[in-house]
């Protein structure tokens, strides 16, 4: 798993499925079924941790057909394995905006919707006119934008429902308007760490910032193994030597959380998904 995530992190699956099709999918699908396995749904591999020893589980990763894009008038339909990235470059030459604020944030499609991913402002439920996927029994089912609860980073979209495609309702722009956008959220991020990491950390505590309450914390750069609380923007954790272990990221977790209910009595609620056992 470590090389399908952007933490670079996480031992082995037991199994990985590579599915391109429906058919593909739903034929995974009743193997576990049949062998009573839990499943997980790799996207981009973004906003997770994956534990070191091997998970006793099933990885589902769409290619394929999934990753296939059109336009319809001002709406975009995209399979649930389009990058955020390729979807705004789509968007751009097409001219069609709305997505620019998605800029710089990784993974695809199907984990964007799940995770109601986006910034402070904007979040990517607000574009979203109907979801089809599969159920855990194999059911192709579609629902409509307006019939789903988004929260913030999250959606009331169960864990063995299996985004397929997305329709987006976007609007004409200029394609000058368009990069002016990009261009802003290019800059915002670029307060933002790179290298191997999965995005921020914890949720933002309603008010507050949790980059600015570890901040204040005085965490800025501690360490545990290859794992350190980065020095540009606090919520996030950099494997900073490519080797980290998901139990340093484990152990800096549990010691955050600590820290910030010591000194500003709020406890931090997880943004990033856990896959395995973390105790
Ligand atoms: N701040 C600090 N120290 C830090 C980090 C931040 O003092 O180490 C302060 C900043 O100076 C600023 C405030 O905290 O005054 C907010 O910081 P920022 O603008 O970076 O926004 P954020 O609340 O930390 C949120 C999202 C990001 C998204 C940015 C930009 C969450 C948890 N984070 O960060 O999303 O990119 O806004 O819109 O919602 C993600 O979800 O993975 C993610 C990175």
């Amino acid at each position: 798993m470590k090389k399908l995530t952007t933490f670079h992190i996480g031992g082995k699956a037991q199994y990985y499925f590579p599915v391109r099709n429906i058919a593909e999918l739903t034929d995974k699908l009743s193997f576990i079924r049949r062998k009573k396995l839990r499943f997980y749904v790799l996207g981009g591999g973004a906003n997770l941790l994956v534990q070191d020893n091997v998970l006793k589980s099933a990885v589902i990763k769409l290619a394929g057909d999934f990753s296939a894009i059109k336009k319809n008038g001002n709406r975009v339909i995209a399979g649930s394995a389009v990058t955020l990235s390729k979807l705004i470059k789509f968007c751009a030459e097409n001219n069609l905006s709305g997505a620019e604020f998605l800029w710089g944030i990784p993974g695809t499609l199907g984990g964007a919707v799940k995770g109601n991913a986006g910034t402070k402002d904007q979040s990517i439920g607000q574009l979203v006119r109907s979801i089809n996927g599969v159920s855990g029994l194999g059911n192709v089912e579609v629902f409509k934008g307006k019939d789903i609860t988004f929260g913030y980073r999250c959606a009331n979209i169960g864990d063995i429902f299996i985004i397929t495609s997305v329709e987006l309702s976007l609007h004409k722009s200029r394609e000058n308007v368009i990069k002016r956008n990009i261009e802003i959220y290019r800059q915002k991020k670029s307060a933002q760490p790179w290298g191997y990491s999965a995005g921020c950390i914890f949720k933002n505590p309603s008010g507050t910032s949790a980059g600015a309450l570890i901040d204040r914390a005085g965490l800025k750069g501690y360490k545990i193994g290859g794992a350190e609380i980065s020095s540009q923007h606090a919520n996030f954790i950099i494997n900073k030597t490519g080797r980290a272990k998901a139990a340093d990221v484990w152990r800096l977790i549990k010691l955050i959380r600590k820290k910030v209910w010591d000194v500003h009595g709020i406890k931090l609620e997880l943004e990033i998904k856990l896959w395995g056992d973390f105790k």
